[in-house]
């Protein structure tokens, strides 16, 4: 586990700061989180819990022995003595800023400071700090204890060898380190899906297709093929035996077809926000978010141990991870 030996604190303890208190103690590490939100360790037990199922359906070998989380009651309290602080507080610069000028005063010098945001620049984020060598975004996906992605993205700043501690400690979660080589707002990940997202909205704007026709076009067809090759294997092989070249004589020209809006944002006025919300209501209404995220868990895990079964694409990483718990074990 490198040197994260001492405990690991997360600012903000939501959707993605629950999501990494679990893949954190499902790997043993103890855990300090500090969220102002009075409802938030119920909110985290809710993940834990989900969590801990989806852990155990998803290995095949003994697990470690899962660490604890402390609830602390500030900023001070969490960051004291820890290695690594994850800040997970919500996406607005001026809120992370005063979050990390907190740290700043009571984290060892050392401490590695990730930040999980969506894509604001880690130049920005680390621009008011005192050793803005340590921060660096590690840009994580929902549910974080399933999903092994984390891009690692530096600023201007930020040191060569943080980015390399880093990326061995989240591999050491299980993840998926991906290293984004070139500063650039939302990265990689997000920058694909926004421009899905848009795209997603005008057809519902255009009356062209429901939030469910558009999740079914998504999920039966080409979602199927991107879990296990992204985008560029496959069309290789939609290329037939002359492979890729031959792939983007046939389609590239079609991108100057008028197929989509791509750069025009669709205006989120309450008519369109009301016509997305009541479709996804007729949708996925019938099953609480709790529910739905218990499907969603029990099919990624389906998922991944399909993939791992053939150590292909994410199955391979948590193939690889395995065998590195049974190594330690043997050890
Ligand atoms: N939701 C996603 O799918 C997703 C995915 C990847 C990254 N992110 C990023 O993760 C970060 C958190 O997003 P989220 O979806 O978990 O949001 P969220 O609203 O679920 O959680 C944010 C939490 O931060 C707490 N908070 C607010 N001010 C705080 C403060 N000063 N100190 C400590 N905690 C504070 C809130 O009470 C809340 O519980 C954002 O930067 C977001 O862009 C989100």
């Amino acid at each position: 586990m490198g040197d994260f030996s001492s405990h690991i604190a997360i600012i903000g303890g939501g959707v993605i700061g629950g999501g990494w208190a679990a893949r954190l103690i499902e790997n043993g590490f103890k855990v300090r989180i500090f969220d102002p939100d009075p409802d938030a360790e119920r909110k985290i037990a809710n993940v834990l819990e989900n969590a801990s199922v989806a852990s155990k359906n998803l290995s095949d070998i003994p697990r470690p022995i899962p660490g604890e989380v402390v609830y602390s009651k500030s900023i001070n309290e969490a960051a004291k003595n820890a290695l690594l602080i994850i800040e997970s507080v919500p996406e607005r610069i001026e809120i992370k800023r005063a979050v990390y000028r907190e740290i700043e005063i009571h984290a060892p010098a050392n401490a590695l400071i990730t930040s999980s945001t969506s894509g604001l620049l880690p130049s920005d984020l680390q621009a008011e700090l005192l050793h803005p060598e340590r921060l660096l975004v590690a840009h994580p996906f929902n549910p974080v204890y399933l999903l092994p992605l984390v891009e690692l993205v530096g600023g201007k700043k930020t040191s060569p060898d943080n980015i390399e501690r880093a990326k061995g400690f989240f591999k050491s979660l299980g993840m998926r380190p991906l290293h984004v080589r070139k500063e650039i707002e939302a990265f990689i990940a997000d920058r694909f899906l926004e421009a899905v997202w848009r795209e997603a909205l005008w057809l519902v704007k255009d009356g062209i297709a429901t939030t469910e026709e558009i999740d079914d076009a998504i999920r039966f067809g080409f979602g199927l093929r991107w879990a296990q090759m992204g985008l560029f294997e496959t069309y290789r092989i939609a290329g037939g035996e002359a492979g890729m070249k031959h792939f983007i004589e046939q389609f590239g020209p079609c991108l100057e077809l008028p197929w989509t809006k791509l750069m025009d944002v669709p205006k989120l006025d309450d008519e369109l926000v009301e016509q997305i919300a009541s479709q996804s209501d007729a949708q996925s209404g019938a099953y609480s978010i709790r529910e739905l995220e218990r499907i969603r868990d029990n099919n990624l895990v389906g998922i991944l141990k399909a993939l791992k079964a053939n150590d292909w694409g994410a199955g391979k990483t948590l193939a690889d991870y395995e065998r590195g718990l049974i190594q330690d074990i043997v050890e």
